[in-house]
């Protein structure tokens, strides 16, 4: 059984806890820290937003919310009880100077204990709260603050909103969360990728021909209108997600597993990335939006969004890295919202055989491919030519599959359990550093900019779909497919 460093006693303080980040993912991972009796004795959760309610309602709100994002069976009214004694409610209002006091009066004033304030707020509060709260002395020695991305929403702004908090906090005080880095199955490509002497040798543009990133969703936008379409796909889950299990992919091996190591690897995969430029823009980049289909709405339909709205649901690209690692191996990444299923995978696709000793008559060689499902489903599979068994030689592609719900029986922890934890214990390995995050603005922001000023519109594409065309047309010109399209595999069976 692993050891798992035990929480300190804790205040969490969450901004914006009313908001869908909140209700859907973080609060239902503190709901499993109490089931699974990790939060020490006189911790206090107190949740903010400027609604008034009483701590009654808000308990009403949030019991609702874990009833419905837990898995089933997962809810049980002792362990909802435990975590509500330990849940509170503050009418405030980060904005109001007049609001830090009585924040202040809920805080112990103690320094055994961490002190975390997590803004799960528009990014542009982020620097005046952080400033509030060392007007306020609320910032202790023992204070953490955890940032959710996007931070910001070009360069200029991410600077400008990191070096307001840098006033306020030490790096080392500031998390700043991709929560896919907190995945299990992210967890692991670390593992698969240096606990594994197999894959390193292959691990490169002597072997593999392309790499295949998706992280498909098929829900739409929800509440979260107003945030969107100020974001759209390339800020909301490319700028950070996607970079970042790329930057696991392409890295080359820490040193160690420390949080300095790998990020010193990951950055400079983000510093090799080549910029989009000139028709590059037009041929390596498809966006789209989805259109009404199957009984759901189209993007501009959905409330708070404006009926001409050009804001992308889906981007698809061809990213190529710029070393000696991966010189000429296209990396194919795209996601999208309302897409035909909910679906996140890694595909490294590896170079044909060099020379084909069977006659055509026993069928078609296959390229190898190491398929990591990253959810649902979680597990790798290895695609193999085998021969089907018979006197003949008739060539077959199968599978070596590890299905990680069948290999490891026990639950998969949340990835915010996994992070709220980290920071409680002062543990910033799965956290973006400042220069991790600038570096992914340095090359995202003039591929938004440029497509804003030439291509126009995107590309509409019906809900329930794999996306537009021209997607499948981006990957399929280079002679491939993406992986859950391919009439030749299935993405159904992991
Ligand atoms: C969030 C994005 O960061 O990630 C959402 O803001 C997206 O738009 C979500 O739905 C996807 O996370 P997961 O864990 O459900 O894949």
């Amino acid at each position: 059984m692993a050891f798992i460093r035990p929480m300190i006693p804790f205040d969490l303080v969450v901004i914006g806890g009313t908001g869908d980040l909140a209700l859907r993912k973080m609060l239902p991972a503190l709901y499993y820290l109490a089931h699974d009796d990790r939060i020490p004795e006189t911790s206090q959760i107190i949740c903010s937003s400027r609604k008034t309610m009483s701590t009654e309602d808000y308990h009403d709100l949030v019991k609702s919310a874990c009833e419905e994002q837990v898995a089933k069976g997962h809810f049980k009214q002792d362990s909802w009880s435990a975590f509500a004694r330990s849940l509170t409610y503050l009418a405030f209002n980060a904005t109001d100077p007049d609001d830090y006091d009585e924040l202040k009066g809920c805080l112990k004033d103690t320094t055994d204990r961490a002190r975390v304030f997590y803004l799960a707020t528009s990014s542009d509060l982020y620097g005046p709260i952080c400033e509030s709260l060392k007007q306020n002395g609320l910032i202790t020695s023992e204070t953490r603050i955890v940032l959710e991305k996007p931070i910001g929403h070009d360069l200029p702004s991410a600077q400008a909103i990191n070096e307001t908090i840098s006033q306020c906090f030490s790096e080392d005080q500031i998390y700043r969360i991709d929560h896919y880095l907190g995945k299990e199955t992210v967890q692991n490509l670390k593992v698969l990728r240096f606990g594994n002497a197999l894959f390193e040798p292959l691990w490169n543009s002597t072997m593999i021909e392309h790499v295949q990133i998706t992280v498909a969703e098929d829900i739409g936008i929800g509440d979260r209108g107003a945030y969107y379409d100020a974001s759209g796909a390339l800020r909301d889950m490319v700028q950070n997600h996607l970079l970042q299990l790329l930057c696991l992919i392409a890295m080359e091996p820490p040193l160690t597993d420390d949080a300095n190591a790998i990020r010193d690897e990951k950055i400079k995969v983000l510093k090799a990335l080549k910029p989009f430029q000139g028709t590059s823009l037009q041929e390596d980049v498809v966006i789209g939006q989805y259109q009404g289909s199957r009984g759901i709405k189209s993007y501009t339909e959905e409330p708070d969004i404006p009926e001409d709205s050009a804001t992308e649901t889906f981007a698809a690209m061809k990213v190529q890295i710029n070393n000696w690692r991966w010189a000429g191996v296209p990396f194919y990444i795209r996601t999208g919202k309302r897409m035909r299923r909910k679906i996140s995978e890694i595909v490294l696709q590896f170079k044909k055989v060099g020379h084909s000793i069977f006659d055509p008559s026993a069928g078609k060689l296959h390229n190898n491919q190491l398929v990591i499902r990253l959810q649902p489903d979680e597990g790798i599979k290895l695609k193999l030519m085998t021969k089907t068994p018979g006197t003949g030689i008739d060539l077959q592609p199968a599978y070596l599959n590890l299905n990680f719900a069948e290999t490891f029986k026990h639950r998969h922890p949340d990835a915010y359990e996994r992070l709220i934890m980290d920071v409680i214990r002062g543990i910033p390995t799965l956290f973006m550093r400042r220069d991790e995050v600038e570096t992914a603005w340095e090359w995202i922001g003039p591929l938004i900019e440029g497509l804003r000023e030439n291509c126009g519109t995107p590309h509409l594409y019906p809900a329930g779909s794999w996306g537009p065309k021209a997607a499948q047309d981006l990957i399929q010109l280079d002679g491939y497919t993406w992986h859950c399209e391919d009439p030749d595999d299935t993405c159904d069976d992991l």
